[in-house]
């Protein structure tokens, strides 16, 4: 019994195939680029854009767009070739089971929990605070932040959270929906993206007759920028580090928006509700990833050219909701803008949620069928076909962090796990390339060996950069999953027991 034992290719596609038990085909190449804007499109956009401008990149916070979406096209043209090569669901989890072994399979899984389930909590967190906009702020503090969150308002009364209960009501909601189906899920999907896109298009287009080209000028964060500080002199923004000015300033702001960028690599855990996977999924995951990069872009250039990008670190102006900040109050007579793009963000987020939501119970689906996690996260629907009890158990375990940690925290935990599978799948490429030279390969990787690593170099890069308690704690977790391995899937492995 290796560690390192492999699936052969043909044993996964044979698994794949066959349909009875399996998932439905239910997914065209339109439906596949709509579940990547629908997972991509989100709380990066319209929450870090604007701090990554106010904080390390100012109006150059375009140039930092088009850096983290090159880190991700190296790694989404990887996603692209494995998608099309083995179309089963299970994303890198699935295509390290074939080129890395059992070990790495299982540690890649581990952290793809991280990326998808702990993404969906940072998603619901925030879908809770413009919940709590839209409601101008009634929600009581205590119902809506995790118990390590407080705050002293201005009577000097010290709140403290209790429980994050939108966050878990949305959280709910798409579990449902979810439960009942994929081209449900889909149709839903398809119709947030439609309202999410319309607003981002015009806020662009309207926006761009209220660019004021002295907001863009100059374009980089000068080095001698000084401090902000808050009413209480706490400093709340300081320039002097290398990565918060200038061309660093550039780099340390695509670190910041890389979570916008979190989700193209969703699609390929549908692969195995795709009609025609070795066509589409490259169409999809590609796709996605382009439309969105262009979005990304003409939305950061009007942003900070219709507010100054040092109003989105003033805790009075534009540093929450910073997209109706700039519509309010510098798009005269576009009033009624800000409230739909409030309204466009909630239900852009719960698109968000959903993706991440399927994608791990589709993880989990293909996890359990290997054995190397409980039959009951594969058990299907028997009527809507879906992996319903992984649901249920995914909809407790994101709800604790939903409910109960903060939004950053969670928020980097999922750019780790991210990264981390970013790296694996885009080394995984090249290894394959060597070891197996002559499957049938419907999508291929230009320059291989070269985007390959640069691919991992870059999102390692990322991974050093995040900070020390993040990776800290995913350290423990990473432990946790090895002690899991050995304790039962090892045991259980479908592979290991032939
Ligand atoms: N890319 C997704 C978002 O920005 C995770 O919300």
């Amino acid at each position: 019994m290796s560690l390192f034992a492999k699936k052969s290719l043909d044993q996964m596609l044979l698994q794949a195939a066959d349909d009875e038990k399996g998932l439905k085909r239910t997914l065209g190449a339109g439906n596949l680029i709509a579940l990547g804007i629908g997972a991509i499109i989100g709380a990066g956009l319209f929450v870090r854009t604007a701090a990554a401008a106010g904080q390390a990149a100012g109006p150059a916070v375009t140039i930092s767009f088009i850096i983290a979406a090159i880190g991700c096209a190296f790694a989404g043209l990887c996603y692209a070739e494995f998608a099309a090569m083995i179309p089963i669901a299970g994303s890198a989890y699935a295509y390290s089971y074939v080129t890395m072994g059992e070990i790495v399979a299982w540690i890649i899984g581990w952290a793809l929990i991280m990326e998808y389930a702990l993404g969906a909590a940072t998603v619901s967190i925030a879908w809770s605070e413009y919940l709590n906009k839209l409601f101008d702020n009634r929600i009581p503090y205590e119902w809506c932040h995790s118990p390590f969150e407080s705050f002293t308002d201005s009577a000097g009364i010290l709140h403290s959270g209790i429980v994050n209960a939108p966050a878990l009501l949305i959280l709910l909601l798409i579990t449902l929906l979810l439960i009942k189906g994929t081209q449900e899920s889909a149709i839903f999907n398809a119709i947030i993206v439609f309202v999410k896109v319309a607003i981002v298009l015009i806020f662009i287009a309207i926006g761009w007759q209220f660019i004021k080209p002295e907001n863009h000028t100059p374009y980089f964060i000068p080095a001698d920028t000084a401090s902000v500080t808050d009413n209480a002199g706490k400093v709340i923004a300081d320039y002097s580090g290398w990565n918060k000015h200038g061309w660093g300033g550039v780099l340390g702001g695509a670190a910041i928006v890389f979570f916008a960028f979190i989700g193209f690599d969703a699609v390929s855990t549908a692969a195995q509700e795709a009609k025609n996977p070795k066509r589409d999924m490259p169409i999809g995951i590609l796709g996605s990833l382009v439309v969105c990069t262009i979005l990304y872009i003409l939305f950061g250039h009007v942003l900070t050219g219709v507010a100054n990008w040092k109003d989105f670190v003033d805790p009075e102006k534009g540093r929450e909701a910073s997209v109706a900040y700039a519509i309010s109050n510098f798009m005269t007579g576009y009033g009624w803008l800000a409230q739909a793009v409030t309204v466009a963000i909630l239900a852009g987020f719960s698109s968000v949620i959903l993706v991440m939501l399927m994608g791990q119970s589709r993880i989990f689906y293909t996890m359990s069928n290997d054995g190397l996690i409980p039959k009951v996260f594969g058990d299907l629907h028997p009527k809507f076909k879906t992996p319903y009890k992984a649901n249920w158990i995914l909809f407790i375990f994101v709800g604790l962090f939903a409910g109960f940690v903060p939004g950053h925290v969670a928020g980097d935990l999922t750019s780790f796990g991210t990264l981390f599978a970013f790296v694996l799948v885009s080394l995984g490429v090249w290894i394959l390339r060597v070891k197996a030279p002559h499957i049938e390969r419907p999508f291929r990787v230009p320059f291989a060996p070269v985007v390959s690593i640069l691919g991992a170099l870059i999102c390692l890069a990322m991974i050093v950069g995040l900070d020390v308690q993040t990776l800290t704690v995913a350290f423990a977790w990473m432990i946790l999953g090895i002690i899991v391995y050995f304790l039962y899937s090892k045991k259980h492995s479908k592979l290991n027991h032939k």
